[in-house]
């Protein structure tokens, strides 16, 4: 089960800050090159595993799904739990806000974590997260589920698996390692006031099979240049975004 995180070492292997693009991973070079639109205080010393370069959400989207979040989850509501954290993308701002009394995250990789709470010092907001180390399913189910009439859940999960890229339509129930049924069924233990950030181009049956019955559940995407990059998922009891 997870452990709270408490003191971080400055950089172990696998973690870095890039300052210039010599330093980077070819395969890495077009996410560093939108560095800044990721995290507009990355040059105050971003720390970045190589691969939460792929799966971070953007400042301006993260700051833009906080704010509906914030604004239609239920008013008693005042946990939130994100549980993938990543290197933080999301947490922190949540974090920017001042809705939230409690903010959990958790993420199951160390590096990354370390990640987060250092990111989240950069923004200077560490001290409003509990970080966790830990795999999100098992410490939702033995940690978080007693706080369920008080929060909401925020899920980034991994999107990999067949398909992401290429198919017209994304199959939430292939999706690896979690599928959707696996991500609902271990957080509604816990709250039906989940929140899940996914592909764009995901299957809406799939999505529309965890919705409660004669309710309507919304769906926003996240569009940049007219193009949608990544929606949100609304179930539960969230008002009208
Ligand atoms: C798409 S990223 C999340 C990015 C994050 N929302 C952000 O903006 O920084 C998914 C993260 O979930 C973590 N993860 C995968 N499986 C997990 C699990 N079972 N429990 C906790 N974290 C997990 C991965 O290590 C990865 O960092």
């Amino acid at each position: 089960m997870g452990e709270e995180v408490e003191n971080m070492p400055d950089s172990e292997s696998g973690i870095h800050h890039f300052d210039n693009v010599d330093q980077v991973p070819y395969e890495l070079q077009k996410y560093w090159h939108q560095r800044h639109n990721i995290f507009s205080k990355y040059d105050e010393g971003i720390w970045m595993t190589d691969d939460s370069w792929f799966g971070v959400t953007p400042e301006p989207v993260a700051l833009q799904i906080a704010d509906h979040i914030s604004r239609a989850a239920p008013p008693q509501k005042k946990v939130l739990i994100d549980v993938f954290g990543g290197p933080g993308g999301n947490a922190i701002a949540f974090a920017l806000s001042s809705r939230w009394d409690q903010i959990f995250v958790v993420e199951k990789d160390p590096e990354v974590l370390k990640c987060a709470k250092h990111n989240a010092e950069i923004y200077g907001v560490a001290k409003k997260i509990h970080f966790r180390l830990g795999d999100c399913i098992e410490v939702v189910r033995k940690v978080y589920r007693s706080l369920g009439g008080k929060a909401v859940i925020y899920g980034s999960p991994p999107w990999g698996g067949p398909g992401y890229r290429d198919d017209a339509i994304f199959n939430l129930e292939t999706m690896q390692p979690y599928s959707i049924g696996v991500l609902y069924k271990a957080f509604e233990i816990c709250t039906r006031d989940i929140v899940l950030y996914l592909p764009r181009t995901s299957n809406l049956n799939h999505l529309a099979k965890y919705g409660e019955e004669g309710k309507k559940f919304q769906v926003v995407h996240f569009c940049m240049n007219g193009a949608s990059k990544a929606l949100c998922a609304y179930y539960g009891d969230f008002s009208e975004i």
